[in-house]
């Protein structure tokens, strides 16, 4: 028997999985997007957002890497990425983690026939931590069950992160969007004062507007059915009340929402629309104009087949592309997101739109930092700590 088969566990329910991926309420592994609920998103978003506080300063940020200097973490990338890698590394490296990457199987014994699982065994002899990126949709999870398995027969087991796992799962990018749109939906501005706030001022604009992520129209532009980040990141909106998840992408079934994830989002409660342009109407408005959140994405042409190829030649894409006109018609506070990298030769998000007041996707980026930062601090089970320090040297000082 091949102990690496994996198969018959990865078919069962996502319920059954999530259970074996967490201990005493606690997650051992993140894999899924499944695996992460709304209070878990507040806590980590609060870790977070006190982690960057306390990093402001030397004092604080010695503070924090003396949290895991004991600790080492292997970045085992065999797929490119910019910001999810860097990101992970600076996130350890806030916490005093050393890093160890391989990003090339060329550089390890994989050439000699080793095979990943092997490789990830090796790994979890010497890092504490390992934090993966693949191709392949199932593999991450496959090392999560072997780890649970040598944990089984008291052996060695470390926690596995999925950094991207093929075109299925990308969890952690959607807990960096979801910490970005809480930021955003806090409406909170440093000119803020007892006299005035931008939050009431957007109010005598948009009466309904409410802060936080409830109740809002979410839209995502562009690769859909192809894209890890979209899928990860619709499953955490369901957490919400009430949220209408509009899809705006071309006529290609591959590029389309599939069944499968439109039928589990609206079981989950989201009110789902697609369409084929941000000029379609509905209820009554293009949809450019009733957006509380854009979410544009790269159409992803590494994943092309033959038919794709050809139909993606014979259509007009430039719709799928946001233009300064079309930004000035979204609502004042309605940010646009992209995971990036954008792809500057289609150029769904032109650069003379960097400098437009609703831009998120550089901030995006530098929140993964944090984010990823108060998971592993929760991984590792240091974020109370955090939340001791915080509430003890910025809330509640110690005057001596
Ligand atoms: N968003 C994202 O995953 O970027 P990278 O591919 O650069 O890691």
């Amino acid at each position: 028997m091949d102990p690496y088969d994996y198969q018959a566990r990865m078919t069962r329910r996502p319920m059954v999985k999530v259970a074996e991926l967490q201990k005493e309420q606690r997650l051992k592994h993140v894999i899924f997007a499944d695996q992460i609920d709304r209070g878990l998103i507040e806590h980590l978003c609060g870790v977070a957002d006190m982690i960057r506080t306390i990093s402001k300063t030397k004092k604080g940020s010695l503070y924090l890497t003396d949290l895991l200097p004991h600790k080492r973490a292997m970045m085992y990338f065999t797929q490119p990425s910019t910001r999810t890698f860097l990101s992970f590394m600076a996130a350890c490296q806030i916490l005093g983690i050393t890093c160890n990457e391989v990003r090339d199987r060329n550089t390890s014994s994989e050439v000699k026939g080793e095979s990943p699982f092997d490789s990830i065994r090796m790994f979890s002899s010497y890092f504490d931590i390992i934090i993966m990126r693949s191709n392949e949709k199932t593999f991450a999870e496959g090392c999560a069950y072997l780890m649970n398995d040598l944990e089984s027969s008291g052996q060695r087991h470390v926690p596995i992160v999925n950094g991207g796992s093929g075109s299925e799962e990308h969890p952690t990018q959607a807990l960096l969007d979801i910490y970005t749109m809480t930021r955003t939906f806090q409406f909170s501005d440093p000119k803020d004062s007892l006299k005035w706030s931008r939050f009431d001022d957007l109010r005598k604009t948009y009466p309904g507007l409410t802060k936080g992520l409830d109740n809002k129209v979410y839209a995502f532009c562009g690769d859909i059915g192809r894209g890890r980040t979209v899928r990860s990141l619709c499953k955490l909106l369901t957490q919400y009340d009430d949220p209408t998840l509009i899809f705006i992408a071309p006529e290609i079934p591959s590029l389309r929402l599939s069944t499968e994830m439109r039928d589990s989002l609206t079981a989950a409660g989201a009110k789902v629309i697609e369409v084929s342009s941000f000029e379609d109407i509905v209820n009554g408005k293009p949809v450019i104009e009733m957006i509380d959140c854009l979410y544009m994405t790269r159409i992803q042409k590494e994943h092309n087949n033959p038919v794709d190829a050809e139909l993606l030649q014979t259509m007009d894409l430039s719709r799928y592309c946001l233009t300064l006109e079309l930004v000035n018609r979204m609502k004042q506070y309605a940010p646009i997101l992209h995971p990036f990298p954008r792809d500057s030769n289609f150029g769904e998000i032109p650069p003379e739109i960097d400098t437009n007041p609703r831009v998120m996707y550089f901030r995006q980026a530098r929140n993964g930092m944090w984010i990823r930062a108060a998971l592993i601090a929760y991984l590792f089970d240091v974020d109370s700590r955090i939340l001791n320090h915080f509430r003890d040297y910025y809330l509640n000082p110690i005057i001596v």
